[in-house]
């Protein structure tokens, strides 16, 4: 077991810093093998430490040019991990610590510290990042006012806060809020920018700017109305402000996540924030709209308000993800998002759950923290947040927000404080709830219904299941919104919370004039696997009646899921009352269309595999290919005679624009070209290709032609096309590894690392190949192992150039339980063969650890 692990670091193991840190002046010279960087570190002895304490000082790969202490050179070694000064070397009260040392950006593959993408200079320090800068405390409870002055031969040269002066080969910007060294960015380059400004709702006039490559200001406009949006949102919903003259938001092509919330210096991988219509599809434009929306509002959930360790990184992260899915809700169409949220959350975060990397939403120990940005953190993070607000309702939210901004404001906080602001202005005990942050796994719900003489009793049960290191749970309190249905399709009982906190207990509802039909969980209220035996016809009465949009979707995903685990397990064939009631919903004018494409969506076969090994099956990765493809068939063939009319009603005519309605129609049109295509050989999809006047509608055709095989003329024009545009080759390498028939996947994937385009140094580029992989469910789970081996021999090689994504890449293996003696042999090996590599790192080693339990 990792807790084993003498590198472990452990929550109960808390201590606040031994020093105060007053102010920081920060001096770069930058050069790309020989950057120095003067540090002067503003020390106080903190009261919280009684006693002279030493001084500590994180730092990793730093060449130490000189330290004084007062101005006096004082003579220090560091270790592999920092530099220590003991107490007794130090004046009592305050001093001045300062620091000189040399680092080389240009050999930085991992893409944390100060590394250089494109002849450009940029930082990643969340997490722990500064350390590779300069020696510092480096942890998100020392927060200070920074000072930074950079020197170097570059037309922008960019840090946090607000520009103070500058000069020819220099600038110095000065950062008034106190924050965590995570915080610190600095970014030089020869770089354009795409100038835009917002007025704040107290008058302060900020100006705005989004920094490129020359070339890519054509793709600004969307990213800028987005950021326009968000800061108007956070006015008008949350009370809350910007705070400084100037927001900057940089694009940066080597990027191992989607985008970084530095105060006042925002930096974007540049996928997460360039956007035209030729470029990027509807997806991409929604996404970038999100991610600008959440870097932005961490400026106060995160930034104002920090995490005291990075064990409450879910108090950030959860809560920023809760308000971005708010925002895109408001925006968008709630319904819509709701069922993508949940589609994802499915995906990723009960796949985490149920698997050897499960951990609470605020985990109590880890090796690597770079691990702990995970679904769980985020996405169940963000739904434990939903949960809380429906149980104390939307009134006392906003009070309790209030509250939490104005107690804690400057502050580095913690679950605790967040739970304390809520039990304050609700008068609730919250120490159940409070079970969301501490207990891993995803609940079952067992629901049993009776009906007798007018009464309807609801039994709810709950199974908490066991998880690394928990094999026991205490029962959770879990909100619970149901609502009764009458024959006639009338609400008898209108939606209602229950507040479910035992292991077992009835709801009894009396004087009803017939058997209601229960929606249960409606707008998905709390994180649950719900197991619940309703026979077909309730099914497709509630996915014909349910007032619950979310529920309505719901009833049809549910019955798809029965119906195909019936397809793969007793060989059935597609139900017809299925095919009809599908049917029904795509053609139902009434609805929207985008939320009539989620519904023609099947379940993934990864979520198959998930549910056929929950109900105690092995699943077999080919049958589950197989029988979703069948009935993939069957729905073409049921709808074949409407097929085209519904395709050419979603035709949105004249210029391109991203708004939710024309994404949903085009949405829609793809989903039915992806069932014409089942029919016609793909005549309708190579037509839509040609004929595509954007990227949604040529990406989307492309795939539906590679999907049945008919890809590679349109392939090789798409290449032609595209082959200077790194973002759109993303897409082309991604989309062939993701459509690849199951027994052609690894020799695709070998070809594409041997294409000129291939760059193991780029994450995207090598996401977009070895993460379609892993989506791929067939493939790389084919019998022969070739898709565990292919990924094996990728992560070692990456993992010497950069852990971090190499760790995070390694989830392909976390499902290994799920399946055949042969299968989990095999992918025990590849992670036995990772934990063996040579020069391993501890981000990888932990994930391989984990996976493997030991
Ligand atoms: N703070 C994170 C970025 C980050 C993550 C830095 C991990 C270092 C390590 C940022 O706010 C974030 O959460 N970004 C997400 C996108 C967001 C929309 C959920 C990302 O990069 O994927
Ligand atoms: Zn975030």
């Amino acid at each position: 077991m990792t807790a084993a692990d003498p590198r472990t670091i452990y929550l109960s193991d808390y201590q606040p810093y031994s020093h105060l840190l007053e102010q920081v002046e920060l001096c770069f010279h930058l050069d790309p093998a020989a950057t120095r960087v003067k540090a002067r570190l503003h020390m106080a002895p903190n009261p919280l430490r009684p006693g002279k304490q030493d001084v500590r000082l994180d730092g990793e790969g730093l060449k130490l040019i000189s330290c004084a202490v007062n101005g006096e050179a004082l003579n220090v070694v560091p270790d592999a991990t920092g530099l220590s000064i003991a107490a007794a070397r130090l004046p009592s009260g305050a001093f001045v610590l300062e620091t000189e040392v040399e680092i080389a950006p240009e050999d930085n593959t991992a893409l944390e510290g100060l590394y250089m993408s494109n002849g450009m200079y940029c930082t990643q320090c969340e997490a722990e990042g500064f350390r590779k800068i300069t020696f510092y405390p480096d942890r998100p409870d020392v927060m200070t006012r920074f000072k930074v002055r950079i020197e170097g031969d570059l037309p922008v040269l960019l840090s946090n806060g607000n520009p103070v002066a500058q000069g020819a080969d220099w600038a110095e910007w000065d950062d008034p809020w106190p924050k965590p060294a995570y915080l610190f960015a600095l970014v030089a380059g020869d770089l354009v920018n795409f100038p835009d400004h917002f007025t704040t709702m107290s008058g302060r006039e900020v100006a705005l700017n989004i920094w490129v490559r020359p070339g890519d200001e054509g793709r600004c406009a969307w990213g800028m109305a987005s950021l326009k949006a968000a800061m108007l949102w956070d006015e008008q919903v949350y009370g809350r402000e910007y705070d400084l003259d100037i927001f900057n938001i940089v694009a940066v092509d080597d990027f191992n996540m989607g985008a970084m919330e530095n105060k006042g210096l925002n930096i974007f991988n540049s996928k997460a924030v360039l956007a035209s219509a030729d470029t990027a599809t509807d997806d991409d434009f929604a996404r970038v709209e999100s991610i600008i929306a959440h870097e932005y509002f961490h400026n106060w959930t995160g930034n104002r308000i920090t995490c005291r360790d990075w064990f409450q990184l879910c108090l950030k992260e959860g809560l920023t993800v809760y308000r971005d899915q708010q925002f895109s809700s408001d925006l968008r169409s709630a319904p819509v998002k709701r069922i993508q949220d949940v589609l994802a959350l499915r995906a990723r975060q009960f796949r985490e759950d149920g698997g050897p990397l499960a951990h609470p939403v605020r985990p109590d120990h880890y090796i690597e923290i770079n691990n702990f940005y995970t679904a769980t953190v985020y996405e169940k993070g963000a739904e434990v947040i939903g949960m809380l607000r429906r149980l104390v309702g939307d009134a006392d939210y906003a009070r309790a927000l209030d509250l939490y901004f104005a107690r804690h404001d400057g502050q580095a906080a913690t679950i605790e404080d967040w739970l304390a602001v809520f039990a304050e202005v609700s008068g609730r005990d919250l120490t159940q709830f409070k079970l969301w942050y501490t207990q891993a796994g995803t609940p079952v719900l067992k629901v049993s219904e009776d009906w007798a003489d007018g009464r309807y009793t609801l039994t709810l049960e709950q199974e908490n299941p066991p998880t690394p290191g928990q094999p026991e749970k205490a029962p959770k309190l879990i909100p619970v919104a149901i609502g009764l249905i009458g024959p006639n399709g009338d609400e008898v009982v209108p939606t209602q919370l229950l507040e479910f906190g035992e292991a077992k207990h009835s709801y009894v509802y009396d004087g009803l004039g017939a058997r209601p039909v229960a929606s249960i969980l409606r707008g998905f209220s709390a994180p649950v696997i719900v197991e619940r035996s309703v026979s077909i016809e309730d099914r497709a009465f509630l996915l014909a009646h349910d007032s619950d949009a979310f529920n309505r979707w719901e009833a049809g995903r549910t019955l798809g899921k029965e119906l195909l685990a019936r397809m793969i397990t007793e060989a059935a064939e597609p139900l017809p009352e299925f095919l009809a009631a599908m049917e029904a919903l795509a053609f139902d004018d009434t609805l929207e269309p985008a939320y009539r494409a989620l519904a023609l969506r099947l379940p993934s076969e990864d979520d198959m595999a998930a549910t056929l090994f929950a109900a105690g099956h092995v699943p077999d990765p080919a049958a589950i290919h197989a029988a979703r493809d069948a009935l993939h068939l069957a729905m073409a063939q049921q709808m074949r005679p409407r097929l085209a009319a519904l395709e050419s009603a979603m035709h949105v005519p004249g210029a391109y624009s991203p708004d939710a309605a024309s994404a949903g129609k085009r949405a829609l049109r793809l989903g039915v070209l992806g069932l014409l295509a089942r029919l016609d050989g793909g005549s309708a999809a190579r037509e839509a290709y040609y004929d595509a006047s954007n990227m949604t509608e040529s990406f989307g055709a492309l795939a539906i032609l590679l999907e049945i095989g008919e890809g590679s003329t349109v392939l090789a024009d798409f290449e032609e096309k595209f082959q200077d545009d790194r973002l759109v080759m993303d897409k082309w390498f991604a989309v062939q590894v993701a459509c690849a028939k199951p027994e052609a996947m690894a020799d695709v994937v070998r070809d594409l690392t041997q294409h000129r385009g291939f760059d193991i140094k780029n994450p995207n580029r090598f996401r977009a190949v070895f993460g379609a992989m892993a989506a791929n469910h067939a493939g790389f789970h084919e019998a022969d192992g070739a898709g565990y081996d292919l990924l094996a021999d990728w992560l070692i090689k990456l993992d010497l150039l950069n852990p971090q994504t190499a760790a995070r890449m390694s989830t392909g293996f976390e499902s290994w339980p799920r399946y055949d003696i042969d299968r989990q042999e095999m992918m025990r090996a590849a992670l036995e063969r990772i934990l063996a590599s040579k020069g391993l790192s501890r981000d990888l080693g932990e994930m391989a650890a984990r996976m493997l339990a030991r």
